[in-house]
C-alpha cells in the first residue's frame, strides 16, 4: 500500500481546523499541528491541543509569521494544511514552498477579517476555501471583496505553478443548522421563520467532520489534481424552503413565513454594522444567489467528494435535523 502523505495543519485550533486535524490523524496520515505557544497555554485551546496529542498528531510549536519556525514545519511534512492567512501570509507560504520545492501544497480557508486557510502539503496546494466556489459567486460587498482575496489566492497558486485542489465545501452545518440560518435565536424555530428571497435557490450544508473526512481523503488522490472538490452530496442541497418543509414535517406543525424580498436585504446589508453586514451579505450570496449549488460541476474544472468517495458516510441534513427535534 502507498505510503500517506505526512500532513502539517497550521490553524488545526480553529472551527474546521479541528476536524481536520482529527480526520487526518484518523486517516492514518502522520499528522502535524503548528500551533502557537499561547495557544497551548490557553486553558481552554490547550485541551484542545492535549486532545492533539492523544490522536497521536505532532505538535510544533511557531507561527505563520515567524518564518523559522514555519520553514522548520514544512519541511517536515508533505501536506501542509494551514488557517487565518492574509494575502502576506499566503504570499510568504507560497515563496517558501518554491524555496523548498515542496510538492504538494494545499490550503484550506483564507484569513484576513474572517477568513481563514488551512494548507497542506502532499505535492499539491489546496487554496483557503470551505465556502462557496469563489469563481462562480454573485455576492454583494463586503464579502465581495472577502471572496475576491480567497480568489486572489487561487491565482497566486497557479501562477506559481503548484499543484493544487480548492476544496468549496457549502455551509458549515453547525452554523447554519441548529437555528436554520435564524439570526439572535439558539434554536430552530418552532413558530416563524424569516426566508431570504423567494426561497427557492439551492444551498448545500455539510456537517464539519464530513468536510474534514472528505479534504483528507483528497491529498493523495491524482483524480482531485488540479481541480475543484465540490462537497455536494445529493442528500445535503436544499432550497430553504425545502429545508423548512422537512423542519416542519419532523416536529408536525406549520411555521408562518416571512419572506425578505432581495431589496430589502440588500438596504439591511448596507445599514447593518460589521459584523453583521458580512454574515447577511454571505446569506445573502448562500440564499438568495444560491451561489453554493447554481451551477453544474464539469469535468474540466471540477469533481464531486460523494461521488469520488462514497466509502464517505456522511450525515444527511434530514438526520442532522433530527437531533434538534
Ligand atoms: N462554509 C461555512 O459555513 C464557513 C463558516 C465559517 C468559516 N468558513 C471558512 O472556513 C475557513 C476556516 O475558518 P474558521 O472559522 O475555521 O477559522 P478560525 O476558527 O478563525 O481558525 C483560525 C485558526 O488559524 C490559527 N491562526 C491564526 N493566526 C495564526 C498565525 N499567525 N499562525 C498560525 N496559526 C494562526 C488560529 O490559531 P489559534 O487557535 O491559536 O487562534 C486558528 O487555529 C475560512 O476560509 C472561512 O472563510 C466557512
Amino acid at each position: 500500500m502507498a505510503e500517506k502523505s505526512k500532513v502539517l495543519i497550521i490553524g488545526g485550533t480553529g472551527y474546521i481546523g479541528k476536524f481536520i486535524v482529527e480526520a487526518s490523524a484518523k486517516a492514518g496520515h502522520p499528522t502535524f499541528a503548528l500551533v502557537g505557544q499561547s495557544t497551548v497555554s490557553d486553558p481552554v485551546k490547550g485541551q484542545l491541543v492535549e486532545s492533539f496529542k492523544n490522536l497521536g498528531v505532532t505538535l510544533l510549536i511557531g507561527d505563520l509569521y515567524d518564518h523559522e519556525s514555519l520553514v522548520k514545519a514544512i519541511k517536515q511534512a508533505d501536506v501542509v494544511i494551514l488557517i487565518s492567512v492574509n494575502v502576506k501570509g499566503l504570499i510568504i507560504i507560497i515563496i517558501i514552498i518554491i524555496i523548498i520545492i515542496i510538492v504538494v501544497v494545499v490550503v484550506v480557508g483564507v484569513g484576513f477579517g474572517g477568513c481563514s486557510a488551512f494548507i497542506s502539503f502532499s505535492q499539491r496546494f489546496f487554496p483557503s476555501e470551505f465556502g462557496n466556489d469563489v469563481d462562480r459567486v454573485h455576492a454583494v460587498e463586503p464579502a465581495k471583496s472577502a471572496f475576491e482575496l480567497k480568489a486572489q489566492i487561487r491565482r497566486a497558486v497557479e501562477a506559481a505553478g503548484i499543484p493544487y485542489t480548492y476544496v468549496p465545501c457549502g455551509c458549515f452545518a453547525g452554523y447554519f443548522l441548529p437555528t436554520l440560518a435564524q439570526p439572535g435565536v439558539t434554536a430552530p424555530p418552532k413558530d416563524k421563520v424569516t426566508v431570504m428571497g423567494d426561497g427557492n435557490a439551492k444551498a448545500i450544508f455539510n456537517k464539519e467532520d464530513d468536510i474534514a473526512a472528505f479534504t483528507i481523503k483528497a491529498v493523495d488522490d491524482p483524480r482531485s489534481l488540479n481541480k475543484i472538490l465540490y462537497i455536494r452530496p445529493p442528500k445535503n442541497v436544499y432550497s430553504f424552503n425545502e429545508l423548512v418543509a422537512l423542519w416542519e414535517k419532523k416536529i408536525g406543525k406549520t411555521l408562518e413565513k416571512i419572506y425578505l424580498p432581495e431589496e430589502q436585504i440588500l438596504k439591511q446589508i448596507q445599514e447593518s454594522p460589521i459584523p453583521i453586514n458580512v454574515i447577511l451579505a454571505v446569506n445573502h450570496s448562500i440564499f438568495v444567489k444560491g451561489d453554493g449549488a447554481n451551477f453544474e460541476i464539469e469535468e474540466s474544472f471540477g469533481v464531486e467528494a460523494s461521488e469520488l468517495y462514497p466509502d464517505v458516510k456522511y450525515t444527511t441534513v434530514e438526520e442532522y435535523l433530527e437531533n434538534f427535534v
